[in-house]
């Protein structure tokens, strides 16, 4: 381990019992602490990042080449080289300049090839132009898993104020009853499916569109017309029988769980309409375009990457929490467990030797308050320390329920300050006293009722969840793993490690069906008798 790291962990270490609320005693410590883009402000007041933290933060995140490599990943070069690809999914949104190269070729014109042909397609298919075998479109099924769904499954739900297209429904599991359920309520005659895949091999999305072709054609004359697709495999969807004129291509440039901004957002587009679509994609451009122009200090994706740091390889708190205070965020945690899990969750660094620190943290969450009445237990009274990152809307879609999201921004708040200030064994005693017990009794009622406190949160404020505020917290996001992955000196863009288990479920299929499981382990050789039995 270097020494930049060593003396962060020391300098953790002789401050780790401080209480953060002593932090306070410094003037402006909110503000200094603070850091705006637009009009969201991400507050990290509530750690235990002290200025000498903060300036040794800054210099590892300025020693780890994050400027360069954001300038060779802007730059088209081929940074996911595990792959041998460039990496470039900021160019989806628009670039930041006009033109956007990867080996000597411009990718944007094809960029906007596409995305006006799926603005063509969508209007035919929201005015009616388009139709199924019964006429006009009312339902749109996405079967895709991964990045080919969690992105725009919870891009549609976090954007639901907007919809004013056909129903939407997403389909990713493999167990059946994921599309029996999605499918039971809905109309061959009238649904289009959209089979997203950006390899168009994945087993579950392939076998689910099989399935949905023959629940189709049980209707319909020919399925395939009330299909489109989505994918960097042309010939695949080809041979899948889908008419090119509703295949939406992308390139291998695009990871899967970045993949939204492009043809993979089609069901969004097809909920919202182009025009809402764009901004979507303006709101990340705009965070895009503070994440290269502003210095470090000021820079929200890097100072939420280096707060992270801090807690997770730093501190040593293995997961982190994030709690949206936003019911349509609900879907954030698991798009995010995607994004920031696949991307960092690794071993080995970008030069084949061990990574010497720990790699990204075990990332989940639910809404609030839902979480409060649940799993915030153990975040505020257990064990070990959870750092969690709060979100929260300035104001909600629903004027009419204003006193609401009064009382969801005080519980929010309440939360990251109890956490902070916990409660003293004195505190615990006076209410026990009030309550009137004595004693030992009281002594140990009083101790059940005390909260450690000095627990960390950063509290993101976002104005209102549109188009355009969803794109920049998206891109904030992806932004942030980007920096993480490049201080942890790791490759952000693989994922090998999801290989593994495909290549030994396609192994056990043959095996579950009566084949010879003696090449198996004891433990997977008795599961498959009992499964058989
Ligand atoms: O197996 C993991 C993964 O490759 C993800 O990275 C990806 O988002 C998902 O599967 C779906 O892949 P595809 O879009 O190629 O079907």
């Amino acid at each position: 381990m270097s020494e930049k790291w060593q003396a962060l962990r020391d300098h953790a270490l002789s401050v780790a019992r401080r209480p953060i609320l002593s932090l306070f005693d410094a003037p402006g410590r909110a503000q200094a602490f603070s850091v705006d883009a637009g009009e969201m402000r991400l507050d990290y007041s509530k750690t235990n990042i002290d200025e000498q933290a903060k300036a040794m933060l800054l210099t590892l995140a300025e020693v780890s080449g994050v400027a360069d490599k954001r300038a060779a990943m802007f730059g088209g070069e081929k940074i996911n080289d595990t792959e041998g690809r460039a990496v470039l999914h900021t160019a989806l949104r628009g670039g930041i300049e006009a033109k956007v190269m990867t080996e000597g070729v411009d990718v944007m014109p094809e960029i906007r090839k596409t995305k006006a042909r799926m603005a063509i397609f969508t209007r035919e298919v929201r005015t009616g132009k388009f139709t199924g075998q019964g006429g006009k479109i009312t339902d749109v099924v996405n079967i895709g898993i991964g990045g080919s769904d969690l992105g725009p499954a919870m891009v549609t739900l976090a954007l639901a104020p907007y919809h004013d297209g056909p129903r939407i429904h997403y389909v990713s599991n493999v167990d059946g009853a994921h599309i029996a359920d999605v499918l039971k309520g809905l109309n061959p005659e009238t649904t289009l499916v959209i089979v997203a895949s950006k390899t168009f091999t994945t087993i579950e999305t392939m076998t689910n569109a099989e399935t949905a072709r023959a629940w189709m054609a049980t209707k319909v004359t020919t399925p395939a017309k009330q299909f489109a697709a989505v994918s960097t495999a042309a010939d695949k969807t080809a041979a899948f029988g889908i008419d090119s004129a509703r295949v939406f291509g992308f390139e291998d440039w695009v990871g899967g769980r970045y993949s939204v901004w492009g043809p993979i957002g089609l069901a969004v587009m097809m909920a919202i309409g182009p025009e809402a679509f764009e901004d979507f994609l303006a709101g990340a451009r705009a965070m895009d375009e503070h994440f290269v122009a502003e210095p470090f200090a000021q820079n929200m994706p890097v100072q939420l990457a280096l707060v992270g740091i801090w807690h997770n390889q730093i501190c040593g708190h293995t997961t982190r929490a994030v709690l949206p205070y936003d019911q349509r965020l609900s879907r954030l945690p698991a798009y995010l467990q995607q994004l920031e899990m696949e991307s960092n969750g690794k071993s080995v660094a970008m030069d084949g030797s061990d990574l010497p620190i720990h790699s990204g943290p075990v990332v989940w969450g639910e809404p609030g308050t839902n979480g409060q009445h649940a799993f915030y237990q153990l975040i505020h009274q257990g064990t070990r320390v959870v750092p969690c990152e709060f979100m929260i809307a300035k104001a909600g879609h629903e004027p009419d329920l204003a006193h609401q999201h009064l009382l969801l921004v005080a519980n929010c708040l309440a939360q990251s300050e109890a956490l902070m200030r916990g409660r003293s064994l004195n505190e615990a005693r006076a209410i026990m006293e009030k309550k009137g017990a004595v004693g030992d009794e009281l002594e140990r009622q009083a101790r059940h009722r005390v909260f450690p406190g000095n627990r960390p949160s950063t509290t993101l404020v976002y104005p209102k969840l549109t188009p355009f505020v969803l794109g920049q917290i998206i891109a904030l996001y992806e932004h942030r793993v980007f920096v993480e992955g490049v201080i942890l000196g790791l490759n952000s863009f693989d994922q090998w490690g999801v290989e593994l288990g495909k290549e030994l479920a396609l192994a056990l299929q043959p095996i579950l069906e009566g084949g010879d499981a003696s090449g198996k382990d004891g433990s997977t050789q008795a599961l498959v008798e009992y499964l058989r039995g």
